[in-house]
Formats: C-alpha cells, structure tokens, sequence
C-alpha cells in the first residue's frame, strides 16, 4: 500500500466529522463527502467542537483545526483518498451503493472501511469488484478520543486488508481489536445491546427510571469496565478461586436466567418514557454541554490510567512511545536541521501535578528528558547504540520555573545546541504552553558521552559526532538565550 496521506470521509455525521477531526489532530490531509444541504458548515463546527479536546489529549498541534476538502462527488473522494472510511446511515442498501461507487474509482490497494455498528461486511462487499480491501473499523462515539476500533473482515476481505487496517487505526493511536469471527453486531455492540435491552425491559415495567439504571452503572460496574473489562473484574470477584468460584457461584442465577434476552417492543409509551426520564437526566444542559464534558471526564479517566499502564491508558502510552521511537526524525548528511529543534509535545499528565494542581518541578525535568531522548535519537544515539555499549549521562542541569501549567494542558519543547567537544555536549530547552505559547521553563543541561562497559568518558562515534556538530553548525547563528550560564543568588 502506498502511504497513507488523504483520508477519505463519506457522511460527514457525529462519526464522520469525529473521524475527521481524529484524522486531521494526527496530521493526515481529509476530503469529505455528504449529500445533506449545508453538510460542509455542519462538519466544520463538529470539529471545531471536538478540537479542544484533541489539543488536551496531546494530538492537535495547531489551536484551530487545520482545513479539509470537501465534495458533492463521491467518485472524487474515491479517486482522491489513500483510505477511505465510510459512515452514512447504518442501512444495507445504501452501504452497498456507496462501497460500489467508491470500488469503482478507488486505487485497488486503497483500503475501503465502513463505520457500520453492526452490518456484516460480507453482505457490504459483495457486490464490488475488489471485495478483498473492504472492511468494517468499527469505531465508538466520540470517535475522535475513544481508542476502541473494532476490525471485522468479510468472507472476501483478505487478511492484509485487516492488517494494513489496523495498522492505520494504529496511527490514529487507537486500539485495533481483529474481530475472529463475523458476528452481527461484532463484539462491543453484543454485549452494549445485551444491556440495553434489560434497561428497556426495566424502564417498561416501572422497575426503575432511567435515572436510577444509570446510577447502577457509573457508581459500580462502570467504574470497573473501564479499568479491566468484565471477565477479570468478576476473576477478582470471586477472590482467591478466581473465576471457577464466581461461576459456581452464580451458575444457578445464570440459569434462572435473571435477564429477558428478547427486546421489549418498542411501544410509543416505552419511547416517551425512555425520552422522558433522559431529558430529566440532562438537567437542562445542552448536548454540547455534556459532550465537553464526557470529553473532559475521558480525557482525565486515560490520563489517569496511563499512570497505571492499563486500558486505554495503555493505548496512550504506546502510541507515546511509538512518537517517541517509530516516527521519531533522524538527522541525515545534507537535511535541513531546524533552529531550534522542536523536540517533544504533548500535555501534562495527571501524574506529574501537584497539590496544587500545577506540573511540579520533578515533571519539568521529565518532560524536558523526552525532549532530551528525542534529540539522542536524532544523532543517532538510540536503543542498537546502547545495545553496543556506548550512551550518554547527564552531568548537570539548571532549571528555571518561569510559568505554572496545568493538568491537561498541552506543552511543547524546543532545543538549543550549544557546544560539543569530543565527548560532552551542552543544550538548551525551552517549554511553552501549546496554546499560548508563553515560556514555561528554560532546562540547561550538559551531558557526556560514555563506554557502558569501561564505565568512563569517551569520544562520541563518528556519524554521532558529525550529526552533533551538523546541528550545531545550524544553531550558530541563533541568540544565545539569557537564562544559559545563569546562577541562582540573592541580590541584598
Ligand atoms: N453514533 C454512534 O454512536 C456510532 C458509533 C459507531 C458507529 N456508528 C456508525 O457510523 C455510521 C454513521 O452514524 P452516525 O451516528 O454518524 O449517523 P449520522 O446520522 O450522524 O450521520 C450520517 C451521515 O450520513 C449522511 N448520508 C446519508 N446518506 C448518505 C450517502 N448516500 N452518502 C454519504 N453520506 C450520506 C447523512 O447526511 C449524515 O450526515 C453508521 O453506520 C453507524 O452505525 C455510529
């Protein structure tokens, strides 16, 4: 597959535009497509909506969204995009035409997904011409934070398809579940739909409001979901016995059965009631409203759980490691070495604040290494450098806190070089708010270049030392910052 650089979007909806915004945080250009009258405008303010939280999650660069393309031609997204993602209606007939239209114009290697909830990709692809590059990536609502993308092949999708898929939704920082088996309503949307046909049963019998069933949710069960799932949730529950003893346990109750599997119908009662008791729940707050703040709630529960390295924090600390590793850019004999060296963004993580709610001082340092592991990898001194025996090692720094920044908020650094000798070099970072791009810290650090195994100082190796001096070269022109050399005194 040729890289992936234009994504195509076709229905421009809640999931459409989340994709989008997704898409265009992570540095992809997009061209959309939506038949309904001022669907443009409507796109354009979903992700204007959705960008705040793509800032404080770390992804989004810029403070306004970046622009996308936009079209009435369908065939021209197909032509276009090196991926396309599908999110019209969740209606066989009308995902049959598009896919057939898009199959036609679409380079063969261009994978072609649909958002669907629930449709079989089998039924979706049939009539297309290149079935074997079709695929359902399942996302969940708000698509442009939640990591969950389910992959569900169909009985012609070939198995690179999945895989050059995943790869994609991997990019977007997303965690790409391979769907085993096509199963109507793929894994999440079973076990969604399975509870929300016990809420509708429930509400129908004046059991409880929906109020109270979602209190059931978000003061237990829920609080647990999000950490470890079901399965293991119950394994801790039946102690030290583990899952054998809950399913001795409760395999009576599993019998009886407590639940009425079978929807209730949906009379018109039943809707007004279950509208009813929703419009009491949101208080008189709008959607938007509550949608900023399910984003800031989620942002904060990932954050949280990245401190753990579970779940969806798990998902964020990877796709971190892999901006810090996989795409991280190398210096190269003849390339262009910016002045100064943008080296790390990303947002304050909940881990590194204090009581007073502000980065302390140990996380400026921190975020400062990155930016510092950022520019190893730069010269070239990376995991294989280590592996044969030489590293670098930190000598002195000097910190000046200039500006306190909150959790959540974005930063980013930049980096100065110095000086070099043969084994020791000295550099300059400045930390600024991704949004107001006031100063936040300055770091001075001088470090010197070691053999791991003799355990002493020793010259840089040659294509480090030329990168280092390149860089340096393209520094030389730059202002020496008036924090470098500075030492801490009080005037009397
Ligand atoms: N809303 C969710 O929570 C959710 C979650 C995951 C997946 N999905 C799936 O995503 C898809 C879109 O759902 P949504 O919630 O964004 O719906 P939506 O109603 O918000 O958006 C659908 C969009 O498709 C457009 N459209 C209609 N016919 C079209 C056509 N022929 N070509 C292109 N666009 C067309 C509509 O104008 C509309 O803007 C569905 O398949 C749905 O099952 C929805």
């Amino acid at each position: 597959m040729s890289e992936v650089k234009t994504v195509g979007i076709v229905g421009s909806g809640v999931i459409g535009a989340g994709w989008a915004a997704r898409c265009l945080a992570r540095g992809y250009n997009v061209i959309a497509t939506d038949p309904a009258p001022g669907a443009e405008t409507v796109m354009a303010s979903k992700i204007a909506n959705a960008w705040p939280a793509l800032i404080k999650i770390g992804w989004a660069q810029t403070p306004e969204p970046p622009a996308f393309s936009f079209t009435t031609d369908l065939e021209e997204v197909g032509r276009t995009a090196d991926f396309v993602q599908e999110n019209a209606p969740d209606r066989l007939d009308i995902k049959q035409k598009i896919f057939v239209d898009l199959d036609r114009v679409s380079r063969p290697d261009v994978i072609l997904a649909s958002s669907s909830s629930g449709l079989l990709p089998t039924d979706i692809q049939d009539a297309c011409m290149h079935p074997e590059r079709m695929i359902i990536g399942h996302p969940f609502n708000p698509s442009y934070l939640l990591p969950l993308c389910e992959v569900v092949g169909g009985e012609k999708t070939s198995q690179e398809a999945k895989e050059r898929a995943g790869e994609f939704y991997k990019s977007l920082g997303m965690h790409v579940l391979q769907v085993r088996k096509e199963v109507d309503g793929y894994l999440s949307d079973r076990l969604q739909e399975a509870i929300w046909r016990e809420i509708l049963h429930m509400v129908k019998d004046g059991v409880a409001t929906t109020q109270e069933l979602d209190e059931a949710i978000v003061y237990g069960p829920g609080l647990r979901w999000a950490l470890m799932g079901v399965n293991m949730t119950f394994t801790l529950a039946g102690g030290e016995a583990g899952m054998r003893h809950m399913l001795e346990h409760f395999g009576p109750a599993l019998e009886l059965p407590w639940t009425h599997l079978k929807a209730p119908e949906l009379t018109e009662e039943l809707i007004d009631r279950m509208v009813e008791g929703t419009t009491e729940q949101a208080k008189g707050r709008t959607i938007q409203e509550w949608e900023q703040l399910r984003d800031d709630c989620l942002i904060g529960l990932m954050q949280t759980l990245r401190q753990f390295d579970i779940a969806s924090g798990k998902t964020l600390n990877d796709d971190e490691a892999t901006k810090l590793t996989v795409n991280t850019e190398r210096w190269e004999s003849g390339c262009t070495v910016a002045a100064p060296l943008e080296q790390y963004s990303g947002t304050v993580l909940p881990g590194w604040v204090d009581y007073n709610g502000h980065m302390n001082e140990a996380a400026y340092l921190e975020a400062c290494g990155w930016a510092a592991d950022k520019l190893f990898r730069y010269v070239g001194i990376d995991e294989a450098y280590r592996t044969a025996g030489k590293s670098v090692f930190t000598v002195e720094t000097h910190i000046n806190y200039l500006k306190e920044v909150g959790v959540g908020e974005p930063i980013r650094i930049t980096v100065q070089l110095l000086g070099v000798d043969d084994k020791r070099f000295h550099f300059f970072h400045q930390m600024y708010h991704g949004q107001t791009d006031d100063l936040l810290c300055t770091a001075e650090q001088l470090l010197v270049h070691v053999d791991l195994n003799a355990s002493r100082a020793c010259p840089f190796e040659p294509q480090v030392k030329q990168a280092l001096d390149a860089v340096l070269a393209a520094h030389a022109h730059m202002e020496t910052p008036a924090n470098v050399g500075r030492q801490m005194q009080v005037k009397n």
